[in-house]
């Protein structure tokens, strides 16, 4: 690649845990150099059901990414909330909308990760990651995990969320939990490595 690797990072987020790793993610990816550009996924809730969840709106700042955007980018990053152990109906819609570009092998060769975010341990971080995986490989994308490189993924000192399958965030029951300095940092370290990989292919 002679021109800088551009990366996409989108999201869907309920509650903003997912949009606060999200942030730290593009952060992590800035510093590597690459270009980059934050999305989200569309909603596909009514507004009268969000307020009966207590949803916050949705940040003002970050665009909404049709299917087509995908092509633009070199690689993605996705934040994924669990629900009920896999990827939430929103994620699921916005795949699925990607239909066209799997016919022509629009996204073959490029490169995703992803990362996550439960109300608790052992609850579905690793099944969530795992279930964007058919996702990727139906596209020929590359799916980019993180591994153990961060040793903040082996420090037990706290509970945690984050696995080798990317960045992740533990919420707490009532949702009041906010993504920790450890998960941040997870989640930046996932950014810098994402776009320094992309930078040396
Ligand atoms: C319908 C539904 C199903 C959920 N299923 C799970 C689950 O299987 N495991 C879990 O730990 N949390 C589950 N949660 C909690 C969400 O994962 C949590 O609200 C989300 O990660 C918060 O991210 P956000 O603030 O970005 O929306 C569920 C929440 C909803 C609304």
């Amino acid at each position: 690649m002679s021109r800088l690797p551009v990366v996409y990072v989108i999201y869907y987020s309920t509650f903003g845990h997912i949009e606060k790793l999200a942030r730290a993610v593009i952060r992590g990816l800035e510093e590597s150099g690459v270009q980059v550009k934050l999305f989200q996924v569309p909603e596909t809730l009514p507004q009268e059901v969000l307020e009966k969840m207590g949803a916050p709106a949705k940040a003002s700042d970050v665009p909404v990414i049709t299917a087509s955007q995908l092509t633009e980018a070199d690689g993605f990053l996705f934040g994924v909330p669990t629900r009920f152990g896999t990827t939430p109906s929103q994620i699921k819609a916005f795949f699925d909308s990607c239909g066209q570009l799997w016919t022509s092998g629009a996204l073959y060769g490029k490169f995703a990760g992803c990362f996550f975010s439960t109300s608790s341990q052992g609850s579905g971080q690793e099944t969530t990651a795992l279930s964007c995986v058919p996702f990727f490989v139906h596209h020929g994308i590359n799916f980019v995990p993180i591994g153990y490189k961060s040793k903040n993924l082996v420090d037990n000192s706290d509970i945690h969320g984050g696995s080798p399958w990317g960045a992740g965030t533990i919420t707490g029951a009532d949702g009041k939990r906010t993504p920790s300095e450890l998960e941040l940092q997870v989640a930046h370290f996932q950014g810098s490595e994402f776009g320094n990989l992309l930078k040396k292919i």
